[in-house]
């Protein structure tokens, strides 16, 4: 079999637990991809030999991003609301009906090809895997074409029915959760892995919340909640008693939410392009990580609360703003995003582990958050397959 020796790396982020430092660093490291697995990872001079080697110059190597929370498949753009959030006007749950309305106008080709746009987009960003939501569909046939779409291009399918209300079910809130756990989730199930609520004021109640996640779950779909993100509730709760793998925004935790999830399996995933697009304040990241709170970091990319599709902003926000150390930012956008997905064969570069390796042309992960905005991804392997050069 072919195999590839990446070498001369100058600090390379393993992810494997180190005592204090969560990325488990090696300097003056090598790789070894053999087919999709890595094979080998040690220091440069003990390398084995190769078919083909490649010198990283001395340059950081990390492991994919894995980008746990996105929205990629939808029409349309909200470039407008987002001026006016700016000139001042809050951010609220009812805008995505805006882009419900411009999906379901929206061709298959044209979903897909702006799907295969944003897929291409993140792969220049280093994602790695990416983990896409419904939720712009909001009828039969249109939620179950939009998970379709999706699992072309990712295992990580996440079927958001229960997204908001649409508006031909105004007022009739319970009705649609009828639809939601009825014929539209035997129409999604096939296509997806995950069941996800928007649990919030605007969007639906805890007990239409618990309806749908349950009704998930007995089609053997695993939970994720968006909670907490507008203001406090009982979404992290209720995520947490159901074993969700993850929840995601937390913008609005109170002190029950934080002693809950850090005794709990529940990941907590932090989408710092919505307080960034929105307005609202970043969650104390730090004081997550203290209390035992498990942190993955994800862009949430759509057009409403986080038009980004790019971790290393997420990364340098989360440090900047949220009181992540560098290490800790680079740990929750890879090896917490694949904890938040239960993945245990992405998100780190060992042995065994997907081939899936970002060389970045810079010495040290830090540069992600100390240089902002810079495109320091050089070179992408994904499955052990060079998927992006960027010269
Ligand atoms: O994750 N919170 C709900 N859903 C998206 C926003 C969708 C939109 O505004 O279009 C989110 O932020
Ligand atoms: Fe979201």
């Amino acid at each position: 079999m072919n195999t590839t020796l990446l070498t001369g790396i100058g600090e390379l982020t393993t992810n494997t637990a180190a005592p204090g430092d969560p990325c488990g660093t090696l300097p003056d490291a090598a790789v070894l991809i053999e087919g999709d697995r890595i094979a080998w990872v040690g220091a440069a001079v003990d390398a084995p030999t190769a078919t083909t080697v490649i010198d990283a110059g001395g340059r950081a190597v990390i492991p994919g991003f894995v980008d746990s929370h996105s929205h990629l498949v939808f029409a349309g753009d909200r470039a407008a609301e987002f001026e006016a959030r700016m000139a001042g006007r809050p951010y609220t749950a009812g805008g995505i009906r805006s882009t419900v309305a411009a999906t379901r106008a929206a061709t298959d080709d044209e979903l897909r090809a702006r799907l295969n746009g944003f897929v291409a987009e993140l792969l220049a960003q280093g994602t790695t895997t990416v983990e896409i939501k419904s939720g712009y569909g909001l009828s039969v046939a249109d939620e179950e074409r939009l998970v379709r779409l999706a699992a072309e291009v990712t295992p990580e399918v996440t079927f958001l029915g229960a997204h908001v209300v649409p508006t031909e079910y105004t007022d009739r809130a319970d009705a649609y959760v009828d639809l939601v756990v009825g014929p539209m989730l035997d129409a999604c199930a096939p296509f997806s892995r995950w069941i996800d609520v928007f649990c919030e004021t605007g969007a639906f109640t805890v007990a239409q919340s618990r309806r749908v996640l349950e009704a998930g779950i007995a089609r053997g779909l695993a939970p994720r909640v968006h909670a907490s993100q507008l203001g406090p509730g009982d979404g992290v709760r209720l995520a947490v008693e159901l074993g969700a793998a993850s929840i995601d925004h937390g913008t609005y935790l109170t002190e029950a939410d934080v002693t809950a999830l850090a005794v709990s399996d529940t990941v907590l995933t932090l989408l710092p392009g919505v307080e960034f697009s929105t307005r609202q304040p970043y969650p104390d990241a730090r004081r997550l990580l203290d209390a035992g709170v498990t942190v993955a970091l994800a862009c949430d990319t759509n057009p409403g609360s986080s038009f980004t599709s790019s971790m290393p902003f997420c990364i340098a926000i989360a440090v900047r703003d949220m009181g992540l150390t560098p290490a800790e930012a680079v740990w929750a956008a890879t090896a917490g995003g694949a904890l938040a997905l239960r993945r245990d064969d992405i998100g780190a570069i060992a042995p065994g582990r997907r081939a899936d390796l970002v060389l970045l042309d810079a010495p040290t992960r830090i540069h992600l958050a100390y240089r902002p905005g810079v495109p320091l991804v050089d070179r992408v392997w994904k499955d052990g397959v060079l998927r992006f050069t960027a010269r």
